[in-house]
């Protein structure tokens, strides 16, 4: 059995993280260990199979996928209760790397719904004995997500920053004004010493490139397309203009990558594959 045969798995646990998202979770009897950064292709019969981080795993095989309503699939995927099936396909994709070093600045950055596979980079660097700083960003206090877990009981290793656009929870402002803050004083060596991985809004993923790039700092974003197949066959995901694709090559890309991939914080594909402005 391949990563791209379809697995029917059992909801053991829904958990409601904020209005319009739900973690769910299941127990796979894959032996294949995913790893932060990569997805499953997640299949509701009868209505589409789309792509879903991984945002979270245990040793006993529970996998955790947290979804945001936006539209039909992600609707009836919402509308599933515990003992539901649904079918998934991965892991697919590459990973976030770990860092070369316990002793780097290692900033998560996260925008939304973008905090799902770092919160899953979050357990695995616990686990490893990181330290780290997380950056959380949200429109409103209603739509930040893992609040209890990486604030108050899982890492207390790591910082934890959060801001909001209107101010309604933590400072008012966005993900790359506290970071800014965060390197002001750094000096030369840090700079060089400090990694960053990132999830989110590609308008926050391109601003954060800029600073990364602008430093010195080692910089990976992981990046969101339109997919079909998930496995390198349908090209709906492709990067202009090496032709990379988010599916296969990504979702995970670093500065090098980035720095020639015209389409990063430009153009996505629609559905029929036509360029249009993120
Ligand atoms: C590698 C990867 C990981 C992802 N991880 C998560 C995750 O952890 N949690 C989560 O909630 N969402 C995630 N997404 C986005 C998710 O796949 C889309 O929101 C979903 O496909 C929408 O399906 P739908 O049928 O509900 O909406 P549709 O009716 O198909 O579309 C609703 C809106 O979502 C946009 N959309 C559709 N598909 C995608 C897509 N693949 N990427 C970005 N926007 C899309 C459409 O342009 C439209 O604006 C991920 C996407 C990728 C590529
Ligand atoms: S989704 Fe088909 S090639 Fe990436």
């Amino acid at each position: 059995m391949t990563e791209n045969t379809i697995h029917m798995v059992k909801i053991n646990r829904i958990i409601n993280e904020c209005k319009d998202v739900k973690t769910f979770m299941f127990h796979n009897s894959k032996k294949t260990k995913p790893k932060p950064g990569q997805f499953v292709m997640v299949w509701v019969p009868g209505v589409d199979e789309i792509p879903m981080s991984i945002s979270a795993y245990d040793d006993a095989n529970n996998w955790a996928i947290t979804i945001k309503k936006v539209g039909d699939c992600t609707e009836a995927l919402h509308n599933l209760k515990i003992n539901d099936f649904l079918g998934v396909r991965g892991p697919l994709g590459n990973s976030f790397n770990k860092p070369v070093n316990k002793n780097m600045n290692i900033f998560l950055i996260g925008g939304g719904i973008g905090m799902a596979p770092l919160r899953f980079l979050a357990y695995d660097l616990n686990i490893s004995g990181y330290e780290f700083t997380i950056i959380q960003g949200a429109k409103v206090e209603s739509n930040l997500i893992f609040m209890d877990e990486l604030y108050e009981h899982d890492h207390k290793n790591s910082e934890f920053h959060v801001c909001t656009d209107d101010g309604s929870y933590g400072e008012q402002g966005v993900t790359t004004d506290i970071f800014e803050k965060l390197i002001k004083d750094y000096t030369s060596e840090q700079l060089r010493n400090t990694v960053v991985y990132s999830c989110g809004p590609e308008t926050m993923l391109f601003k954060l490139f800029q600073i990364c790039r602008k430093h010195n700092i080692e910089f990976y974003a992981s990046l969101e397309r339109i997919m079909r197949c998930g496995c390198g066959i349908c090209g709906l995901c492709a990067l202009d203009p090496l032709g990379l694709l988010v599916c296969k090559d990504g979702p995970v890309f670093d500065s090098k990558q980035l720095n020639k991939i015209e389409d990063f914080g430009k153009f996505k594909r629609d559905f029929t594959g036509k360029k249009i402005f993120i």
